[in-house]
């Protein structure tokens, strides 16, 4: 739904190798503002950002994943990303988008359900037959855009980020 984008003011496109260092800065501020209050600010404060761009562009150099970049129009400034791929616990024939964050000044302008759309769409490319999302439980606001993309509670699990225990709640799409 393109046309929902506030007069072209945002668009999203594949991500390519040398977004690498933008995605990663991009990751710590979607973390910082919308991670306040749910993970200690310890973590949140001391994000290495040199060491996520070096990660992000081992994800970005693996085909078998689906990388996707939301920038602005005018300067192409990177203001958010998502990634998915075969499903971590459930094996290939299900997709998994394993992250998906928005800087809060892009919040709320259809950005999401772009990417997320996009994610659908490569998911059926891939003869995948479902998807899953994992979220933190206490992430409320990701969890009402993922029940506002019909998905439905699924399996929660217990399990850490940086040594800090969470629990993090699942979301299905028994179809894509
Ligand atoms: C969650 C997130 C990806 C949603 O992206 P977004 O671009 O803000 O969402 P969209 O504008 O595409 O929303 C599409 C629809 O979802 C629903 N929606 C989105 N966020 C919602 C919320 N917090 N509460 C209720 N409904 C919501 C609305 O129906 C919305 O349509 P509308 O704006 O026309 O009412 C984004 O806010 C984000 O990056 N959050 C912080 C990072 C994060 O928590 N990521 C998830 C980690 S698991």
């Amino acid at each position: 739904m393109l046309a929902r984008l506030e007069l072209d003011r945002f668009a999203i496109r594949p991500a390519t190798v040398a977004d690498a260092g933008a995605i990663a800065r991009v990751q710590a501020r979607s973390w910082q503002t919308s991670y306040r209050g749910i993970l200690p600010d310890q973590i949140l404060d001391t994000m290495d950002t040199a060491r996520r761009a070096s990660m992000r562009r081992e994800i970005l150099l693996d085909s078998d994943a689906l990388n996707l970049v939301a920038y602005e129009t005018t300067f192409g400034e990177l203001v958010g990303f998502c990634n998915a791929g075969p499903s971590r616990r459930q094996g290939g024939h299900v997709g998994e988008l394993y992250e998906i964050y928005i800087v809060d000044h892009a919040k709320r302008y259809g950005l999401g359900r772009e990417l997320f759309e996009g994610t659908t769409a490569w998911c059926r490319a891939q003869q995948m037959t479902s998807l899953i999302i994992w979220v933190l439980e206490a992430n409320t606001y990701a969890r009402r855009f993922y029940e506002a993309m019909g998905g439905r509670e699924g399996p929660r699990v217990q399990s850490s980020v940086r040594g800090y225990p969470v629990i993090e709640q699942s979301y299905v799409w028994d179809a894509v």
